[in-house]
């Protein structure tokens, strides 16, 4: 990794600009860098300089300190202002500690004194070179840690609470975790939260929605597969459990699993090895295994269409997380948070709710949990035109909620209400009622047959 990788010269290769009222001084060090490889610029003064500074991209300037006209020290702070990342070397004649420290004070990378020698000139170049690469790369593992970090786990209820402490206890040791709950109850970020909690925080967590893809391509995620394992397979491919290298694996919708992939995935569990479609040797393998479900796995035992081995090797500990309607205590704390998030997101001015947006807030069942929350308030943002967010900008069906305060009797038949409307208004479209209640396909499906809900005849 060096740091001209993102502007495409070779690495270990500088562009390096040489400022110098003195030919010989210019054409001399022009020459030893050349030698060195790296592309090299001269300038005789620094209105010269700045001209090609702001033409031209360089990592290294060589300023002589006395000029006529403008000086190095001047020169100096012109350039850094142009271009903060230059790395600036001041050259004198006299070995004037004075003028060396103003120099870097004001942030020079080193200063020389005439006459150089030119292997400590190279020697010079080359830290530079290895200097900027380790910022480089610095910044850049900088950046992947801040986006590793997981949103933040928020609740006041004794309920999520109870999931926060889980959360940390489980963090300190490698045991195996299966969270459930319904959809948008924040599975993923609680399985976020204890991977960045946890001694595998620097190594990748890899999710494989386990619902999503079809068995022959959920294997070859899973387990990667060699050249030529099946036809369009050619090249090999790490599956999720190499890539995951000392990290964690994040199986979500893991009820989803058919048999077969049940069976390979106890015996990744058991022995630590995978070994890739088509291939022979079994690769060892460094992961924590933490798998969630909205359904209800325990029905799915009993109707024997999920393993009880591997049911209770991912089921060490569990963590369930309620439904938002039974935490109410955590839909202001939540609802404010995502309030000030978007609003910061979309460069408003700091908002807040009126007590009756509040109210509706509170008396929603959110059949959708947390991200329906969270898309009515980014919607409630885009909508609303002042500081206060009124019960006006929420969506129709959070204000039209029926008043009562949440009884589980009125809870259920405002889901049914909601859920009928929705439906109707899709002309009973299931993926794209689903898509508005924000929930899957199959809790939809539950809720239909739940509420014994039905398409009216003559079509809506
Ligand atoms: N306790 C929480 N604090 C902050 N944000 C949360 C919390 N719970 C959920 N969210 C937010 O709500 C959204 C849904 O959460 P998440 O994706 O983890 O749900 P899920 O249970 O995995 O849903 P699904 O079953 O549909 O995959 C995310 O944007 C998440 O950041
Ligand atoms: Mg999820």
């Amino acid at each position: 990794m060096s740091a001209s990788t993102t502007t495409g010269i070779p690495p270990g290769t500088l562009r390096i600009l040489i400022v110098d009222d003195e030919t010989i001084v210019r054409d001399s060090l022009a020459a030893w860098f050349r030698q060195d490889g790296h592309q090299v610029d001269v300038a005789e003064g620094g209105k010269d300089a700045l001209r090609l500074v702001s033409a031209n991209r360089y990592e290294m300037a060589f300023l002589d300190i006395k000029m006529p006209g403008m000086d190095g020290l001047e020169l100096q702070s012109r350039l850094a202002a142009a271009d903060p990342e230059l790395s600036i070397v001041l050259m004198t004649a006299y070995a004037s500690v004075e003028t060396a420290v103003k120099a870097m004070k004001n942030g020079a990378y080193d200063y020389i004194v005439k006459p150089f020698d030119p292997d400590d000139l190279s020697m010079l170049v080359k830290r530079a070179a290895e200097h900027r690469s380790l910022r480089a790369e610095n910044i850049r593992l900088k950046k992947s840690i801040d986006t590793a970090a997981p949103p933040p786990l928020l609740g006041a209820s004794p309920a999520m609470q109870h999931v926060v402490d889980l959360v940390a206890t489980v963090s300190a040791s490698d045991s195996t975790v299966l969270i459930t709950g319904e959809s948008g109850t924040g599975k993923e970020v609680v399985a976020r939260a204890i991977h960045a909690a946890s001694s595998r925080r620097y190594n990748p967590m890899v999710v494989v929605n386990c619902g999503a893809l079809p068995e022959g391509i959920l294997e070859s995620e899973l387990f990667g597969h060699e050249a030529g394992a099946f036809t369009g397979a050619r090249a090999r491919h790490k599956g999720k459990f190499e890539s995951a290298e000392g990290g964690t694996v994040f199986l979500d919708e893991i009820g989803e699993v058919s048999p077969k992939v049940q069976v390979e995935l106890l015996r990744v569990l058991e022995e630590k090895v995978v070994t890739r479609l088509g291939g022979t040797t079994p690769v060892p393998v460094d992961f924590r295994i933490i798998s969630a479900t909205n359904r209800d796995l325990r029905a799915a035992l009993k109707e024997g269409s999920f393993r009880e081995d591997l049911y209770w090797r991912l089921n060490v500990v569990h963590v369930h997380i309620p439904p938002l309607r039974e935490r109410p205590e955590d839909v202001p704390v939540l609802a404010e948070q995502f309030l000030a998030k978007f609003a910061q997101s979309m460069s408003r001015k700091p908002m807040r709710f009126s007590p009756e947006a509040l109210d509706a807030l509170a008396a929603y069942p959110w059949p959708g949990n947390v991200r329906e929350l969270q898309n009515a308030i980014e919607r409630a943002v885009v909508v609303g035109r002042n500081e206060v967010v009124r019960a006006e900008d929420l969506p129709l069906r959070v204000t039209q909620a029926p008043a009562g305060g949440p009884g589980p009797g009125s809870l259920a038949e405002a889901e049914r209400a909601h859920v009928l409307s929705v439906l109707d208004a899709s002309g009973w479209n299931i993926t794209r009622a689903a898509r508005v209640l924000d929930v899957d396909r199959v809790t939809l499906y539950n809720k239909i047959r739940k509420y014994e809900l039905k398409k009216p005849e003559n079509g809506a």
